[in-house]
């Protein structure tokens, strides 16, 4: 079996989940981290071999065949530059840039290149999202109606919540959208095999400023908050995005997103009618999927893979009644990422196209997926700020 040298760049919450599912993959070896901070720490205590300060140092000196870049968002584009410059190959975290001309940029130097490209859309990966796919493709939603669903998390829920996500330098100028709305409307396009065509979106700030600490966060208790421990700071990125839109084939959809919904940690619901059937899926139960149905009772699909379709058992990890999540989409994602560096392409899996519904391409999102949801974010920014729909061609 081929082993693969992987390097990753920024190691904060999802640096290390990386690491960690890369390992689980067998053939990954995570040669080496970059970050800014305390690098040879994280590497010790992620038991990875080497740190650096500097990521160029990395990619110069460890022969990497590919780099995950795990780093806030405004880094994306220049690390992703070097790194495809030098040969490397890149899974680059979501959303792929803070702009359209840098996603293009990115697109550009991956295609001269010729090398495998992925941006980590990782809810793609759960079974029953696979299975979701699946059954609209083999014509058992029928034609579809609309779509609906939401993203909702609460952990910028209060004014001392604070993160570089608040800041459009870092993040980019949309916020929740950009962060986790990218990933539902992600999830859509690929099960449908669909492109959103136009957008309507209403944007609303609810905390017009926010305490952001003068020391690190780690060490913060909103309990003892004092005046001198924080500075206020205006927000101009959205906490809340309702975008309306239009997919290919007439399809009509509309999804909530939310950072600031109480006890909403991490939930992701995605709901489908179709002229057969509809189907509902909740991240937070997301071994389950309802199919509804008009003429016979409801029915549930448990992620089973020996029920599941070939496509959707082919990314499943245990039996049925063995529970998978999160961490179980990055691997699967990697998985398919590094079998495409195996075969030296970006698309070792052919697809097909239905009609204007297209399943060709690789599983996991390339950098031309991230450049369309970067062009979706400025587009449904554009809406918001001037409260009309907007056209993405
Ligand atoms: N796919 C997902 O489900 C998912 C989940 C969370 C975050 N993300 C994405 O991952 C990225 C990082 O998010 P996070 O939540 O891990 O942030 P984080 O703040 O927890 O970690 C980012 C880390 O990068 C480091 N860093 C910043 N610039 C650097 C540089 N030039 N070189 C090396 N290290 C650098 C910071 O010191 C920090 O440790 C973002 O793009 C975010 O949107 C994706």
């Amino acid at each position: 079996m081929e082993k693969y040298r992987a390097g990753v760049v920024g190691i904060g919450f999802i640096g290390a989940a990386h690491i960690e599912q890369l390992r689980r993959l067998g053939n990954v070896e995570v040669v080496a981290l970059a970050s800014t901070t305390n690098p040879d720490k994280k590497a010790e205590a992620l038991c990875v071999p080497k740190g650096y300060v500097d990521y160029h140092d990395m990619i110069d000196r460890e022969n990497l065949d590919c780099l995950h870049i795990c780093t806030p968002n405004s880094s994306h584009y220049e690390i992703a530059m070097y790194a495809l410059e030098k040969g490397v190959h890149v899974v680059c975290e979501k959303p792929m840039a803070t702009t359209i001309a840098e996603a293009e940029k990115m697109l550009a130097k991956a295609k001269e290149t010729g090398l495998v490209n992925a941006v980590n859309y990782n809810c793609r990966f759960y079974p029953l999202v696979f299975q979701i796919r699946e059954m609209i493709r083999a014509g058992k939603l029928g034609s579809l109606y609309h779509i609906g669903g939401s993203y909702l998390q609460d952990w910028l829920f209060l004014d001392t919540d604070y993160s570089w996500r608040l800041e459009k330098d870092l993040s980019g100028n949309s916020r929740a959208f950009g962060d986790i709305g990218t990933h539902w409307i992600d999830m859509v396009q690929f099960v449908t095999g669909l492109k959103v065509t136009e957008v309507m979106a209403d944007f609303a700030i609810f905390h017009k400023t926010r305490k952001k600490p003068v020391k690190p966060v780690g060490t913060y208790s909103g309990m003892a908050l004092r005046p001198e421990d924080y500075e206020e700071k205006p927000v101009s990125t959205e906490d809340y995005a309702l975008v309306a839109f239009h997919l290919e084939n007439g399809v009509y959809g509309s999804c909530t997103v939310s950072q600031v919904f109480a006890g909403r940690k991490n939930q992701m619901v995605l709901d489908i009618g179709g002229s057969k059937s509809a189907v509902h899926w909740d991240s937070e139960n997301s071994n389950a999927l309802w199919i509804g149905r008009r003429e016979c009772e409801n029915g549930e699909l448990v992620k089973d893979p020996s029920i599941l379709s070939p496509a959707a058992s082919g990314i499943t990890g245990f039996p049925g009644g063995h529970v998978e999540g999160f961490p179980d989409t990055f691997k699967q994602n990697f998985r398919k990422i590094y079998e495409a560096i195996g075969a030296g392409s970006q698309n070792p899996a052919a697809g097909s196209r239905t009609g204007t519904a297209n399943f060709a391409g690789p599983d996991f999102a390339a950098f031309e997926d991230g450049l369309q949801e970067m062009i979706l974010i400025e587009k449904i920014i554009q809406s918001a700020g001037e409260r009309r729909w907007i056209s993405i061609k």
